[in-house]
């Protein structure tokens, strides 16, 4: 393997260092102390689907995804700039990756916040090869400057650079290869007009069936060796959460917990035993996501909460609520965001095991 060939593989493989910063992607967080242990790390690398017929469920963003890029393939030409948008670990940076393995180009893997002055980009820009895939994780936390440099460069691959200070400063259009810019962000609309509108493709990443999240626990634990059974491998999927990152990450939880209290093989019993053990609810709830539904049952007694009460509350970012947790507790009919704030559902109520106030009498004000 070459030299570069061997940086892309390495680059495909891992997240950019420093990213996840901390106010971002509290799931992110997790997983990067889930994946402390060394050993992990290279197993979660290897999970990572490489092409788009690895890549499990997102059926019609993978059909639309495939046309773009075989249609690319059939003019020569670079793929379109694309965005990804979804809660984390549901596979963007593997969307990436897959872009460019298809696409036979390389990638360069970068996030926004790691991009803090425009000469960082202008440095990355440069060095790119003819059809390469840039990569920027969190490109909606891209600084001001850094984002204005990417306009031109997405449009008309050039570079203007602001040479000197004041009256004397001048500008200079630099050519850059073509290149495909691969984004990827919680929110879309955490992302600027102006860039949203310069990415060719926006692809939409919703939480995963329950069968596609089957399917990829299989997967992983062929890949990893694991004996599951369908009963053990239909537990460990209902409890993640639709979120792939969570079905891996509990697969191997199982895997730990078979292996020393059991003969290392998944069943149902095996998995639901394993799973409660590591406090993993039914629906597949976790202490924060618990925390969650306690504030707004218990300590708010179901009135309205804002969003940076509640993240106060349980010890989260705001950002990390609305990115990572809400968007399961929404899907599972146990919160409601009103306009006064996020108040639980009769659900959230029974899951807690408490009676909602207006089940008892008026709600007392205080
Ligand atoms: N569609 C999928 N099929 C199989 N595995 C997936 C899929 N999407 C994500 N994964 C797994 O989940 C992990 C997290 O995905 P990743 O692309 O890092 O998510 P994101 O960048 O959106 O946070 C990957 O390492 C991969 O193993
Ligand atoms: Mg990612």
């Amino acid at each position: 393997m070459s030299p570069k060939a061997r940086r892309e593989t390495l680059a495909a493989s891992h997240d950019p260092p420093g990213s996840p910063s901390p106010s971002a992607g509290g799931s992110e967080r997790i997983i990067a102390t889930a994946l402390a242990d060394p050993v992990e790390e290279v197993e979660e690398a290897g999970l990572r689907p490489r092409t788009l017929a690895e890549f499990v469920g997102q059926a019609q963003l993978v059909e639309h995804l495939g046309i773009v890029i075989q249609a690319a393939r059939q003019r020569q030409q670079p793929v379109d700039h694309i965005l990804f948008a979804g809660p984390p670990g549901l596979g963007k940076t593997s969307l990436a990756g897959i872009v460019a393995t298809e696409m036979g180009a390389g990638l360069r893997i970068t996030s926004g916040p790691v991009l803090t002055r425009a000469g960082d980009l202008a440095a990355l820009l440069t060095d790119l090869q003819d059809g390469d895939v840039l990569f920027i994780d969190e490109i909606h936390r891209l600084h001001r400057s850094v984002e204005e440099m990417l306009y031109s460069a997405m449009e008309d691959a050039k570079l203007d650079i602001l040479i000197g200070k004041g009256p004397t400063a001048r500008s200079i259009r630099l050519d850059l290869p073509t290149f495909t810019l691969v984004g990827a962000t919680t929110r879309t609309g955490l992302v600027s007009g102006p860039l949203r509108d310069r990415f060719g493709f926006v692809g939409r990443l919703d939480l995963y069936a329950p069968a596609d999240l089957r399917a990829i626990v299989e997967r992983s634990a062929r890949i990893l060796h694991v004996d599951v059974d369908d009963d053990g491998a239909t537990r460990i999927s209902e409890r993640s959460r639709g979120t792939p990152r969570v079905a891996n990450r509990l697969l191997r939880r199982v895997r730990d917990f078979a292996e020393v209290r059991g003969d290392g093989t998944i069943d149902g019993a095996t998995a639901r035993e394993g799973l409660d053990l590591f406090g993993v609810d039914e629906l597949g709830l976790d202490k924060v996501d618990r925390a969650i539904l306690e504030t707004l049952c218990g300590r708010f007694g179901g009135q309205p909460v804002g969003l940076t009460t509640l993240a106060q509350c349980v010890g989260e970012e705001p950002d990390t609520i609305e990115d990572a947790y809400e968007p399961y507790l929404l899907q599972c009919g146990l919160l409601q965001r009103t306009a006064r704030g996020r108040v639980p559902t009769a659900r959230a109520w029974a899951h807690v095991g408490q009676t909602p106030p207006s089940a008892q009498g008026p709600a007392p004000l205080f």
